[in-house]
């Protein structure tokens, strides 16, 4: 595999013909926010956390492949506020317990958000969207999607099952079971592969949300929708 030279940052990095520049910005140590980024996932582009400057470009590191001699540029206030630009429109339309400290399965929002200097202030969503406790092994808290698609991709590249989708539009838009019914009612497997990719906590065991205080261990008895479908916006 021929090996290519990039510049990151003023530090010179060798990586393989075809990687990312986010992979490239890994190789010069530099840890960019990827939000709908998983390494064993076809990257989409979709969030704009990762955006770095590349010969004078503006561009998503995770779906530009580096080129031999490209100069990329992560540092920098403009570069760092159009970044939090990005991840402050996403997290706008959580609400606030979105980014409270432990939360089950949020952790890497979390640490993006204190990355970007994004305080809690910054999740104002009304929430209302409804859970799903219907899966012994997936607990669905539609607040907390953040539309980023990793669940899915993780499903259907990884698993080859194809159960869940995204449903809805815009700010509405949420995972959901392909069926369109509850997530017991689905073709899904249990792999625990979208709970182990999801970066905001929406998806969790349901263990996890019984620690959080999500679930009563006599199943979900609140006013958040047991098992209701998804895609409410639509
Ligand atoms: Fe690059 Fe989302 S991680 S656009």
């Amino acid at each position: 595999m021929t090996r290519i030279r990039v510049e990151v940052d003023g530090t010179a990095v060798t990586v393989e013909e075809g990687a990312s520049l986010l992979a490239a910005a890994r190789a010069a140590g530099v840890g960019l926010p990827a939000l709908c980024h998983d390494d064993r996932l076809t990257p989409v582009g979709s969030c704009r956390a990762c955006l770095v400057g590349a010969d004078g470009r503006t561009v998503a590191a995770c779906v530009t492949p580096a080129a031999d001699g490209m100069r990329v540029e992560t540092g920098g206030e403009e570069l760092r506020g159009l970044r939090r630009d990005a991840v402050e429109l996403i997290v706008s339309a959580l609400p606030p317990r979105a980014l409270t400290p432990g939360l089950p399965g949020g952790q890497e929002l979390a640490r993006v958000c204190g990355e970007l200097g994004i305080g809690p202030g910054a999740a104002r969503g009304a929430g209302g969207r409804g859970r799903d406790d219907s899966h012994p092994y997936v607990h669905l808290d539609r607040d907390l999607c953040i539309a980023c698609g990793r669940c899915v991709r993780m499903c259907a590249e990884v698993q080859g099952t194809f159960a869940i989708t995204m449903s809805g539009r815009g700010a509405e838009t949420v995972v959901a079971p392909g069926t369109g019914g509850a997530w017991a009612d689905s073709d899904c497997v249990a792999c625990g592969g979208c709970v182990d990719t999801c970066p905001s906590g929406a998806l969790t065991e349901p263990g996890q949300a019984l620690a959080a205080g999500l679930l009563t261990a006599a199943g979900d008895t609140g006013t958040a929708g047991t098992g209701q479908a998804a895609g409410t916006g639509q």
